[in-house]
């Protein structure tokens, strides 16, 4: 299920590696750069278990929410460890920090604000801060990475390259990191677009396969990531005037600085109005977020009754967890319980 696991089976600049991290003062933070299929996760782990087996406690941070290997999907995970292990999929997250999609693209703030806070906790926990990111190092993905590196500061930055196409990259982390560039392996494989998808989708189904439905009370928490459930409400005259001027079914409304409105119908065009389509509020990925911020766990959005203000929502929660719940924060991303994804909204959409 997972693609990287630990072998020996390494170029001779692994080791190299490995007696550079071994000696750096500790705490300390390692992050891992490379494009798709490079062969970070493979790196990390070969590190972590070299770590492990000399009695250093581990900490993984995983940042690759396009292809993560701890669970929950869609979210930024801390794990932490001491014995030896074949896959980072084995591994089981400490902390997670809620992000809502599988693409970086419009969460910049998310990853980032999730990185710098798990990094810190595996300080204070571990010898060694592993971390492991997306494959995006192109355009905007550059941004990215200078923004992680510039808010966690590692002692160390890898690159992994197949001849010098990161090297201006690499320059311009020199700033904040000592860097260090490593070969990527002749035996890297490459995956598709599809087998990448469909990885994704028995991670999905992994996490969901123990889930419950809930009836949750929206009343009862913080709601985020969206612009549901703020202001106040509109009125019966409002919704009957909405519903004729755009030709619309109206489910629910509020008035904030502008009207944001769930209906049925095709979207009302050249207008002010926030308009929310109620179909694609079905299968929505939600996070359960804890007082801290962290995400204890992420949920499907199966329906919301705007009346009672409740929702039913699939979990693998458990009741006693989910009384650590304060927030309820809204993804980007639709998916079902077998895995499958139903497609990305944009940031606006909500
Ligand atoms: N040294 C190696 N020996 C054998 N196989 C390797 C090695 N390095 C990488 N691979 C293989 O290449 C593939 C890609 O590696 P890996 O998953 O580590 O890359 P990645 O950069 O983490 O990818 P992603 O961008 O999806 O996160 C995997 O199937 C992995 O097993
Ligand atoms: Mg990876």
């Amino acid at each position: 299920m997972n693609k990287a696991k630990y072998t020996e089976d390494v170029p001779e600049d692994r080791n190299e590696l490995f007696e550079v991290v071994y000696k750096l003062e500790r705490p300390a933070k390692i992050m891992v750069i490379g494009g798709t299929d490079s062969g970070k996760t493979t790196l990390v782990t070969f590190l972590a278990n070299k770590l492990i087996s000399r009695g250093f406690k581990v900490a993984l941070l995983d940042s690759d929410i396009g292809q993560k290997s701890i669970l929950p999907p869609a979210t930024i995970s801390l794990t932490l460890t001491s014995s030896p292990f074949q896959s980072p999929s084995e591994l089981k997250a400490l902390k997670n920090y809620f992000v809502g999609s599988i693409t970086p693209s419009s969460h910049f703030g998310e990853v980032v604000t999730g990185v710098r806070r798990l990094a810190e906790l595996g300080e204070e926990l571990a010898d060694f801060v592993i971390i492991d990111t997306t494959g995006y190092v192109e355009n905007a993905g550059r941004d990215l990475k200078r923004l992680k590196a510039e808010l966690v500061k590692p002692e160390l930055i890898v690159f992994l390259q197949k001849e010098s196409e990161l090297e201006e990259l690499i320059k311009s982390f020199r700033r904040f990191s000592r860097t260090m560039s490593l070969r990527v392996s002749e035996k890297a494989l490459g995956y598709s677009r599809s087998r990448r998808r469909s990885i994704r989708k028995e991670k999905w189904k992994a996490y969901f396969q123990n889930a419950q439905s809930y009836t949750v009370d929206l009343s009862k928490y913080l709601i985020s990531g969206t612009e549901m459930f703020h202001g106040e409400d509109i009125t019966p005259e409002e919704k009957t005037l909405l519903e004729k001027l755009y030709g619309l079914l109206i489910f629910a409304g509020w008035k904030n600085r502008r009207y944001t409105i769930v209906g049925a119908g095709s979207s009302p065009q050249e207008t002010d109005i926030h308009y929310i389509d109620f179909e694609r509020l079905s299968n929505l990925l939600v996070g359960f977020i804890d007082q801290e911020g962290f995400c204890l766990g992420i949920g499907i959005l199966k329906l919301i009754n705007f009346r009672e203000k409740k929702a039913e929502i699939l979990t693998p929660l458990r009741q006693e967890e989910l009384r650590n719940i304060v927030e309820i924060r809204f993804g980007r991303i639709r998916v079902r319980e077998d895995g499958e994804e139903l497609g990305l909204l944009s940031r606006e959409a909500l």
